[in-house]
């Protein structure tokens, strides 16, 4: 019976080493006060017991396509229109490639073909498994039907690999699939700028910084499954992002002001999380400058112009959140940025620390407002940017 008040979560686990998360998953739904069923496939029992999930769950597991106990109270189809959300965490290769040829010969299959409900997948499995043209085709068909991707996470795997393939973190599932359920930024449009830009000073040398863009591309992430309309305007970095997202890619901080003052007209909100090169060569060489050996090289640099500073005088309707990258002084610094630079928000990151800020998978956050301070301890990239943006999500009422 579909409860009115809360949402049925139908969470499927699968075989992989990651299922013990899915405890603590079935966890965070049900401290929501969300209805939590729990699917697992025969695998899925190798690696956690059903008594754990029916526990946690206060349901019993529902384990087989064809089980008469299980037809008399909630049969497949039953099950697939009594959830309002499906996710499938962990998820192997192998189910994902059963789920993209549309099979029904198991629970889990039937249910996926037979509901309605928003389809999510957290996969879990050997980075080169994952990257396998045959997985990421299959992950494209699904994503093609709807279903949504919360990961995988890079990091460190059971098998001592490392690269892309953990399953995220149950906090950053569970934070993705609420923040997609609300839409809270439905119909906003956001424009996200991330990357280094890239200073020419010949054809072969330039000046940039250590961006890697990921934290503007988790953001842009994030804001899309929020509901918004992203522009994503981006430095040169190695990152991919979903084809729902419009990407720009810009190479110098002035090509940035271009693109980023083209696409500010009509939207709500602006997110500038690019490290953009504060100075630019005075003179672009077009051929390549020569080494002498007796003389030091010197090369005269100008201002460059300060994007967000000037879009948020020239657009004072607009929400303005900047970023913020600092080795001292931290929190003395941002408030400043955020008074001169006309912010609605500024997030500020230590830099200086390797195991967070530039090119790193996690960081380290304080978010600064005119009257508030909001610290986010440590954590992937992924989740701060979930976390922004339902921080700006609340603001929403106050985004025109
Ligand atoms: O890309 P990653 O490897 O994931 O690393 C993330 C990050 C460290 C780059 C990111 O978290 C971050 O801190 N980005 C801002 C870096 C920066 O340029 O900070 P800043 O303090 O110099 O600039 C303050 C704000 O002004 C930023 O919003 C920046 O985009 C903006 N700015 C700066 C200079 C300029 N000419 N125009 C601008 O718009």
């Amino acid at each position: 019976m579909k409860n009115e008040q809360s949402s049925n979560t139908l969470l499927c686990i699968t075989g992989s080493i990651a299922a013990y998360k899915s405890a603590d998953l079935a966890r965070l739904f049900k401290k929501n006060g969300d209805n939590v069923r729990i699917l697992m496939t025969d695998s899925a029992c190798e690696f956690i017991t059903p008594l754990t999930m029916q526990a946690i769950s206060g349901n019993s597991v529902h384990r087989n396509l064809l089980d008469e106990t299980a037809e008399q109270a909630m049969g497949h189809i039953e099950l697939a229109k009594w959830a309002d959300t499906i996710l499938i965490a962990p998820c192997s290769a192998e189910t994902i490639s059963r789920l993209s040829s549309g099979r029904a010969d198991d629970l889990l299959g039937a249910i996926v073909l037979a509901s309605k409900a928003q389809i999510y997948v957290a996969p879990a499995m050997n980075k080169n498994m994952w990257s396998n043209t045959a997985t990421q085709n299959n992950v494209n068909s699904l994503q093609s039907r709807g279903i949504v991707f919360i990961g995988p996470s890079k990091g460190e795997q059971a098998c001592g690999d490392s690269g892309y393939g953990r399953m995220s973190e149950p906090e950053e599932i569970y934070e993705t699939i609420k923040m997609s359920e609300n839409k809270f930024l439905n119909g906003k449009k956001i424009i996200i700028t991330a990357g280094p830009t890239r200073e020419q000073i010949d054809p072969v040398r330039f000046i940039s910084n250590n961006s890697s863009g990921k934290m503007g591309f988790a953001l842009a992430e994030a804001a899309s499954k929020s509901g918004a309309d992203v522009t994503l305007i981006t430095g040169p970095v190695s990152l991919e992002c979903s084809n729902k997202i419009l990407r720009i890619d810009v190479k110098t901080a002035a090509e940035m002001y271009v693109e980023s003052k083209k696409y500010i007209t009509d939207a709500d909100i602006f997110i500038g999380c690019a490290a953009v090169a504060d100075y630019s060569p005075v003179i672009q060489n077009q051929n390549k400058i020569k080494k002498s050996s007796s003389k030091d090289m010197q090369i005269l640099l100008k201002k460059n112009i300060d994007i967000i500073a000037s879009l948020s005088r020239e657009f004072p309707d607009k929400k303005f959140m900047g970023f913020c990258a600092e080795t001292e002084k931290i929190e003395e610094h941002a408030k400043v940025k955020l008074v001169e630079k006309g912010l609605d928000f500024i997030v500020a990151n230590d830099v200086s620390k390797k195991d967070i800020g530039f090119d790193s998978d996690f960081n380290e956050i304080s978010v600064f407002t005119k009257e508030s301070h909001t610290h986010f301890h440590k954590a992937s990239k992924n989740l701060l940017a979930v976390q922004l943006i339902n921080m700006l999500s609340k603001n929403n009422q106050s985004i025109h």
